[in-house]
């Protein structure tokens, strides 16, 4: 309870300004955005990223929750990992991933995704784009459902590509390269 508390109290002291980055989020402005949709033009933006999944080392950003099991069935990562233009940790950051990434596999590894790409760049800051998916490592490329998104990506829908760029068999650290191809107004 301490903790909704002192939640409740950073609420309450940004819940001043309803516009988020530029874009009007408030429920009226939302309302009035659904009645224009008909005027606006769908259009295509395609984003390229690494992804750093960080499980050991210096600046650890995705933890694991649970006991691994064969093929990492129930494991659980609560994962809030860099987004970044190039493959160095150093390039620029586009946003981060935050979410989780569940082993739901019993026969094989295979992934369920559950991220919100939360961008903080240019003209995305503060917008989302978000991934449910399954993620069978093994393969090459991993094509995954953009389901929905925020900002200036309300109702986005689209795909995002991942492949492993570098993976660690020691630390389990990874990079993985995603392009995201998504239609929305
Ligand atoms: C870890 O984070 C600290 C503080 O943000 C930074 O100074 C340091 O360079 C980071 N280390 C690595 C290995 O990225
Ligand atoms: C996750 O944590 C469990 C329990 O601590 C451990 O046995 C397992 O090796 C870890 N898995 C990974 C991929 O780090
Ligand atoms: C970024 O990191 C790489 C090593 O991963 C290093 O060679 C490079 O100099 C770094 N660049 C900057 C701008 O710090
Ligand atoms: C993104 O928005 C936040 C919150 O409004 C602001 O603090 C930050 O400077 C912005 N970043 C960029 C790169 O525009």
């Amino acid at each position: 309870m301490a903790g909704l508390a002192a939640l409740l109290l950073l609420w309450s002291m940004v819940i001043a300004m309803p516009m988020v980055h530029g874009i009007d989020e408030s429920p009226q402005a939302v309302e009035k955005w659904f009645k224009e949709l008909g005027r606006r033009k769908e259009k295509v933006t395609k984003i390229h990223f690494y992804l750093h999944d960080t499980v050991s080392g210096k600046n650890i950003t995705s933890f694991n929750v649970t006991a691994i099991k064969p093929n990492q069935f129930g494991q659980i990562n609560v994962a809030d990992d860099p987004l970044t233009t190039g493959p160095e940790l150093n390039s620029t950051i586009l946003g981060r991933a935050q979410g989780i990434y569940l082993g739901a596999g019993l026969h094989e590894i295979d992934l369920l995704i559950a991220f919100n790409f939360v961008f903080t760049t240019r003209k995305y800051n503060g917008s989302t784009l978000s991934v449910l998916a399954r993620d069978p490592i093994l393969q090459k490329y991993r094509e995954m459902p953009i389901v929905g998104g925020s900002g200036v990506f309300r109702l986005a829908r689209g795909i995002a590509t991942s492949q492993i760029y570098t993976f660690d068999t020691t630390s389990l650290n990874a990079v993985l390269e995603y392009h995201v191809i998504v239609i929305h107004y």
